[in-house]
């Protein structure tokens, strides 16, 4: 076929698209019932990086579904940056093929049949963060390809992008992606600049809230040309404060993926990052290497009680209901009325800290069962609060059920 041939046939496949695609209004509803507790999953970046190939996908996915992570409601499997190198001479993106010799397509075939669901990465401007090409000028040509791939998932940076308005960036993409009629959940990673919790419900699935996490309790280290910043889990949660009532069903606010296990952290401060997200109401996205994880590691991810909390299907982030120095009290109203409650002990000593039923919306004389999701342990029926010991950047995590 010769170079106009080929237009041509783009032309038309893009035309038959818009003719017959499923309106957009039905797919965005179809797609965000996909999303209404946050989604779960795993992605290659915190801990590989560039370093991604079809082997390390397929066999991260065999791992999730085969070591108890797939039952407790990991879901999709995320390639991010790296596995594309340019495009052919109509525009359509290429995939390495060193690193990715089967194709994207093959990969996710093999994904679905681990029972998985399969996402991919791109970026708003004309270069990824790796400097890969991005999606500017090409959002509906890949939004097409993605789907005819079998993407469920699509992670949108910010890189490279310029002087572009972000509502409009992600709008086309979205719009892009409800057009191929394929459900594809919309991951904005905008960092938060221009705080996409006021407009990005109805754009996105889920939108990060901040710049990158780093494997580190505490960091807040600033990129070489100054600006901020790589975040530690304190400073993250941090920057959560008061955005609570921006998420729900369908549209979550995104702290970033995890890095439990990642070996930057001690576990206490992996089962309190872990904890913390499941009372943000964060999506769960491992970012460690599942293949071959500590049991501890695996225990914290695959910790049922603690998934239940983030699951919940009121969809309520949690907030921090109380603060002293650095003791605090986070607390998440669940459907039933129980709380999810964690004390928080941010010092480097052991700290005794309590949580007061009135801090959690409760009256004082309520008589409530306690129950210690670490632990797995009912604790009793208690009135007006609940107290515990502590240890250094420990939490105690429990529900509060009258
Ligand atoms: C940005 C994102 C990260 C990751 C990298 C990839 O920094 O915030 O989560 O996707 O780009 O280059």
């Amino acid at each position: 076929m010769n170079r106009n041939a080929k237009r041509l046939v783009v032309a038309a496949l893009l035309v038959w698209l818009g003719t017959f695609r499923v309106h957009p209004a039905t797919a965005q509803i179809e797609r965000d019932s996909l999303t209404q507790t946050p989604p779960m999953g795993w992605n290659s970046w915190n801990k590989f990086a560039c370093h991604v190939s079809e082997d390390l996908i397929q066999s991260v996915a065999d791992a999730i579904a085969t070591n108890g992570m797939k039952e407790a409601g990991y879901q999709y499997v995320v390639i991010d940056d790296c596995w594309q190198v340019s495009r052919d001479e109509n525009g359509f993106i290429l995939a390495d093929p060193q690193r990715f010799p089967s194709g994207i397509k093959a990969l996710a075939d093999y994904v679905h049949s681990r029972g998985l669901k399969f996402g991919i990465y791109s970026d708003a401007g004309s270069k990824t963060c790796a400097g890969r090409p991005g999606s500017q000028g090409h959002e509906y040509q890949d939004a097409l390809q993605y789907a005819r791939w079998g993407v469920d998932y699509l992670k949108y940076d910010w890189c490279s992008s310029g002087t572009r308005n972000a509502e409009e960036a992600y709008t086309t993409m979205n719009n892009a992606l409800l057009a191929t009629g394929r459900p594809i959940v919309f991951s904005m990673c905008e960092w938060g600049t221009a705080k996409p919790w006021l407009w990005g419900k109805g754009i996105g699935n889920l939108w990060r809230t901040t710049g990158d996490i780093s494997d580190k309790w505490s960091s807040k280290k600033k990129w070489p040309d100054g600006s901020c910043c790589e975040y530690g889990v304190v400073d993250i949660i941090d920057l959560e404060v008061g955005l609570e009532t921006f998420a729900g069903p369908g549209h979550w606010n995104d702290p970033d993926m995890l890095e439990v296990g990642n070996g930057g952290m001690s576990d206490i401060e992996y089962r309190s990052h872990f904890s913390l997200w499941a009372i943000l109401a964060a999506p769960l996205i491992a970012g460690n290497d599942l293949r071959n994880m500590r049991p501890e590691i695996h225990d914290i991810l695959t910790n049922k009680e603690v998934i239940a909390v983030d699951q919940d299907p009121l969809g309520r982030q949690g907030e921090r209901v109380a603060k002293n120095g650095d003791l605090e009290v986070w607390a998440k109203q669940l459907k039933d009325g129980t709380r999810a409650v964690i004390l928080l002990n941010r010092t480097e000593s052991e700290q005794e800290i309590t949580a007061n039923w009135e801090d959690l919306g409760y009256p004082k004389a309520l008589s409530a069962a306690v129950r210690d999701l670490w632990e797995h342990k009912d604790l009793g029926k208690m009135t007006s609060k609940f107290s515990a010991r502590v240890a250094p950047h420990a939490v105690v995590m429990v529900t509060v059920k009258p």
